[in-house]
């Protein structure tokens, strides 16, 4: 295979029974979104429910859509903000969706029936209120509409990952609001905490927590997933095509990025840009050649890079990991991610379409 994602759907849900078994009583809900952050949206949630997974969240309303097109049942929750057209695919899909003005209470109703959780923004600075008496006037709405029911109380932390202090100050300004709205209403689900908060701050776990990044065994601290238990579920490879010496003077790949300063064996693995191989990692990543760790040398083309195998050349045909564990090598979504300035989210995200996704149960 030129490039294949393989995805241990058995890892995600030895992921998620943990996640629901450290939230627990909080009922954990998994997010799917953006594809199951590169997995495939469909296999995911279905390992997460066998994990534990009560509820599943997407962004948009096409997610939801696909996610009960393939026979997914269960509470399904769209966090994203919907245009009206998008509203109707949304409860079409019987989701439950996020509302903070009441003009959008509005519009749900005359679609309804829906459940409703109202957001309130307690320092995110994107989507929700910021004051709590609309957020009140949002909920009162709610439950007063014929056919909405009056579901959730949720707020979203922005700093969960890297500054507890704001965090706790956010959880500081949501629970007053929340816990009051929970006493007027029955079984109303309070919810606010990400993966970060889930594993990083007990008293954020609530009702529900909402865990994307954690499920698919990757670290939202960016550190090592094998901290919390967590097993990376996604592993993304390719093969050596093809095997040339390379003398000293003589170069791999677009703009002569690399040029042997010694004879060596280069081997070229084809998979690139194309596939969500950043071209930054250009003479900056490693890959794993029959379970030996080599350098990626040159630029990172659209379809192929280069590999420096040193002085031990491989049959072609030799597998190529650029994620994942082979014997006591790994290299994992973090690494990459460490190189590139970004996060592990962006990496599973961004291994694009043209990558077949393969399962394991
Ligand atoms: C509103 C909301 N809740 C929960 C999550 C899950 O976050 P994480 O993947 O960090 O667990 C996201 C994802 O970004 C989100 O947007």
């Amino acid at each position: 295979m030129r490039a294949l994602a393989r995805v241990d759907l058995g890892a995600i849900e030895r992921n998620c029974a943990r996640l629901a078994a450290t939230a627990a009583p909080a009922q954990l809900c998994a997010v799917v979104k953006a594809d199951g952050y590169g997995h495939g949206a469909v296999p995911a949630a279905r390992a997460a429910q066998a994990g534990g997974a009560r509820w599943l969240a997407v962004a948009t309303a096409a997610e939801a859509e696909g996610l009960r097109a393939a026979g997914l049942e269960g509470p399904l929750l769209v966090m994203g903000a919907l245009t009206g057209t998008e509203l109707d695919v949304a409860l079409r899909a019987r989701a439950d969706v996020v509302a903070w003005r009441e003009e959008f209470v509005a519009a749900i109703a005359a679609r309804g029936p829906a459940g409703v959780h109202v957001k309130l923004d307690t320092g995110m600075g994107r989507l929700g209120t910021r004051d709590v008496a609309e957020a009140d006037r949002v909920a009162e709405a709610v439950a007063a509409a014929s056919g909405l029911r009056l579901a959730g109380a949720m707020t979203h932390f922005a700093t969960a990952d890297d500054d507890p202090a704001f965090m706790r100050d956010q959880l500081a300004a949501f629970r007053p609001w929340a816990d009051a709205l929970a006493s007027r209403h029955d079984g109303l689900l309070v919810h606010a905490a990400n993966s970060a908060a889930t594993l990083g701050e007990p008293e954020s776990r609530l009702g529900m927590v909402r865990c994307g990044i954690a499920i698919y065994g990757m670290d939202p601290f960016q550190r090592d997933p094998a901290d919390h238990g967590l097993e990376p579920a996604l592993e993304l490879r390719s093969y050596v095509a093809a095997v040339k010496r390379i003398e000293p003077g003589q170069s791999a790949g677009y703009g002569r990025r690399f040029v042997a300063d010694r004879e060596s064996w280069i081997g070229t693995v084809p998979i690139g840009y194309g596939d969500g191989v950043r071209r930054a990692l250009t003479n900056n990543a490693d890959v794993l050649v029959d379970g030996r760790r080599v350098p990626l040398v040159g630029t990172v083309s659209m379809d192929n890079v280069a590999v420096d195998l040193g002085d031990e050349p491989v049959e072609p045909g030799a597998e190529a990991v650029l994620i994942g564990t082979r014997g006591g090598e790994r290299i994992l979504a973090e690494d990459l991610a460490r190189r590139l300035g970004t996060i592990n989210y962006e990496i599973t995200c961004g291994i694009s379409p043209r990558v077949p996704r393969e399962y394991d149960e």
